[in-house]
């Protein structure tokens, strides 16, 4: 059978805990990086083509040249494998671009698998999650999913226990936040004592919440690093999480580099009625119910 397009979805991530600790010499921070997938997908589809090419159906402002990354994923892959990346690659955009759930990081993970399969290259696991950790700290998690512990930069990941499933509301923002610009605010903040700087541990309650799926317990555990730094950048986030907990979120924080913010529901009713009250505040450019842990990519 001759294959002629593949599609795989691919989900969006929130960080469960975001502890960074020091820059290091390569520019990067050591991290203890909690993910956790959740029920927000892109979808990308790889057809054969003359050329790489890159087209993007949603939001405005994904780049759709070389720089795009599911575009120097394909083109990885076929250097790996030894040919041409003759792939167009479409890419269906749910996840907030720019907004700290690792969109463009889940649009490589899903061109790497959807090249391999179109490809017929059967790399395997451990060979698409070292290319996925060459382009980008996130990329490897991606294809992964669940919820999962990621060290040195978030690339060592280790799947984690977890019962039962969460609900959530994300609030998006209008614009999006560069995530350099906030690690680099990070370490503006430390610098002039602002913010403490200790060295990221995993979090023992955060761990015990998941293992027990007691959704208020996580609410507690929720940390992130990078908050203070995005809520430096972006001062309405700060409104932004208030209303969520004044709605009786069981725990809110910024998603990654932001400006998503996550709420945590203590159960799917709770959700609607939390995405409900998120909505009427006015605040969010616009809100939306998901659950995790869901997997990582999978062909459609
Ligand atoms: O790995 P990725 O290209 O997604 O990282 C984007 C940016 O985020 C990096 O250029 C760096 O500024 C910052 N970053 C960091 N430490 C990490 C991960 C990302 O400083 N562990």
């Amino acid at each position: 059978m001759i294959v002629t397009t593949v599609t795989v979805r691919v989900p969006a991530k929130v960080n469960l805990q975001l502890s960074v600790g020091p820059v290091r010499d390569d520019g990067y921070h050591d991290l203890v990086n909690v993910f956790h997938a959740v029920s927000l997908f892109d979808e990308v589809a790889a057809a054969p083509a003359d050329a790489l090419s890159v087209t993007v159906e949603g939001p405005a402002g994904v780049p759709t040249g070389p720089d795009n990354l599911a575009a120097r994923a394909a083109a990885l892959l076929a250097e790996h494998v030894g040919r041409r990346p003759d792939v167009a690659l479409h890419i269906r955009k749910d996840i907030p671009v720019a907004g700290g759930m690792a969109g463009g990081s889940a649009d490589a993970a899903a061109a790497l698998l959807a090249c391999d399969v179109l490809w017929e290259a059967r790399l395997g696991r451990e060979t698409l999650l070292e290319l996925a950790a060459r382009l980008g700290s996130d990329v490897p998690f991606a294809l992964l999913g669940g919820t999962a512990v990621g060290l040195g930069r978030g690339e060592r990941l280790t799947p984690v226990e977890v019962t039962g499933e969460f609900h959530w509301v994300f609030g998006y923002a209008d614009g999006g936040l560069s995530t350099p610009a906030v690690y680099a605010e990070c370490d503006r903040l430390r610098a002039a004592g602002e913010q403490d700087s200790v060295w990221p541990q995993v979090s023992d309650d955060l761990m015990a919440a998941l293992k027990t799926g007691d959704a208020e317990a996580l609410g507690r555990a929720l940390h992130n690093d990078l908050q203070p730094a995005a809520l430096s950048l972006r001062p309405s986030l700060r409104d932004a999480l208030a209303v969520g907990r004044a709605a009786g979120a069981l725990g809110s924080l910024v998603s990654g580099s932001g400006p998503t913010c996550a709420f945590l529901a203590a159960s799917l009713d709770h959700a609607a009625e939390l995405a409900a009250a998120l909505n009427d505040s006015g605040r969010f450019a616009a809100v939306r119910p998901v659950s995790g842990p869901v997997p990582g990519v999978t062909l459609v």
